[in-house]
């Protein structure tokens, strides 16, 4: 018998058509997220399931489905996915690293240049009709070149930033939890520093690290407060990395000069109070949204998929304790 696989997000054709050379596929071709019930109902009776950052795999959803055996996602974060509770219960917790790196270093530094150079207020102040004709300190902005730009958290992803900065000449400070090697610090020219003393000293600060109960709120009211009255925050982490709220009384009060923001706590409800601020700008979710990027992203989820149901191997395995036999048996 085919085994059964469901693909909770709406993806490309080619996903499609390679897992059906494998599989009964479920898809779900529309941009609806399925609630948690129908999720849970729609996952009862199949092997493994495709799914996306908006889908939470957590305890109570594994109990309700018993013939899961993997779960497969198309995205490098996997802070929705319960890897631990995946692994009590046999199933292989995938997710796809490596395919996005450079779509979201360029989103990176589209990030960093429009909220340093206010794009989206300077957008709306002339389709508004405000513009009066070019004024010497109108919507003076924020330099990027030669800027002391720290950069939290430095993967794979915040690698590849650092490496596409460097046209700008920057100073560029760095914190991780892991100290990169000193030919890796000397090739990007980044200085590894503690998270205070990037935070004092960078005129723009790049959030790039993974989220967990550890980096809940990396950034909230004191980090905000150690940073320049100049400073620029750029979060392409995950939302509940920093503290929306305090960061929001901060924008208000100035105390730092602005936020690009693509990732929220509670996406996509985001708290309203961003919507108001000049001082930020917005963008839903889409650091790594390019064609050939999604596409990449898709197809390894995909391969992972075949590769935990035929063989249980699969390449980007995050639980790899669970093993082989416990799952294909
Ligand atoms: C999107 C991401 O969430 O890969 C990740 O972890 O945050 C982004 O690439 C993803 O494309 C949506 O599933």
């Amino acid at each position: 018998m085919r085994k059964k696989v469901l693909v909770t997000r709406e993806v490309f054709d080619e996903t499609l058509e390679y897992l059906s050379r494998h599989f009964d596929v479920i898809p779900h071709q529309t941009s609806a997220t399925l609630a948690p019930d129908e999720l849970a109902r729609k996952l009862q009776d199949v092997d493994a399931t495709v799914i996306s950052t908006s889908d939470r795999i957590d305890e109570a959803l594994l109990a309700r489905c018993p013939t899961l055996k993997a779960v497969c996602s198309a995205s490098v974060g996997y802070n929705h996915i319960d890897v631990a509770a995946c692994t009590r219960r046999g199933v292989m917790a995938t997710n796809s690293p490596g395919v996005l790196n450079d779509s979201v270093a360029d989103f990176a530094v589209c990030l960093t240049l429009a909220t340093c150079r206010r794009l989206t207020e300077a957008e709306a102040f002339l389709r508004t009709g405000a513009w009066q004709g070019t004024h010497l300190k109108e919507m003076l902005g924020v330099d990027v070149h030669h800027a002391t730009i720290g950069i939290c958290g430095f993967g794979r992803i915040g690698q590849t930033i650092a490496h596409r900065l460097q046209g700008f000449e920057p100073t560029l400070l760095y914190t991780a939890r892991n100290r990169a090697a000193g030919d890796v610090e000397r090739r990007l020219g980044a200085s590894y520093v503690s998270k205070d003393e990037l935070l004092q000293r960078s005129d723009i600060v790049i959030l790039i690290l993974p989220y967990s109960a550890q980096t809940h709120h990396y950034i909230g009211a004191r980090e905000l407060g150690l940073m320049k009255r100049s400073a620029v925050l750029i979060n392409m982490a995950r939302g509940g990395v920093v503290d929306d709220a305090a960061l929001i009384e901060a924008l208000r009060e100035r105390r730092i000069c602005g936020a690009g923001l693509d990732v929220y706590e509670n996406e996509p409800n985001l708290n309203r109070g961003l919507l108001g601020l000049k001082n930020v700008v917005l963008s839903p979710h889409i650091a790594s949204a390019s064609e050939p990027t999604r596409q990449a992203m898709a197809m390894k989820a995909a391969l992972n998929c075949v590769a935990a149901l035929t063989a249980g191997n699969p390449p980007d395995l995050l639980n790899p304790e669970v093993t082989k036999a416990g799952v294909m048996g």
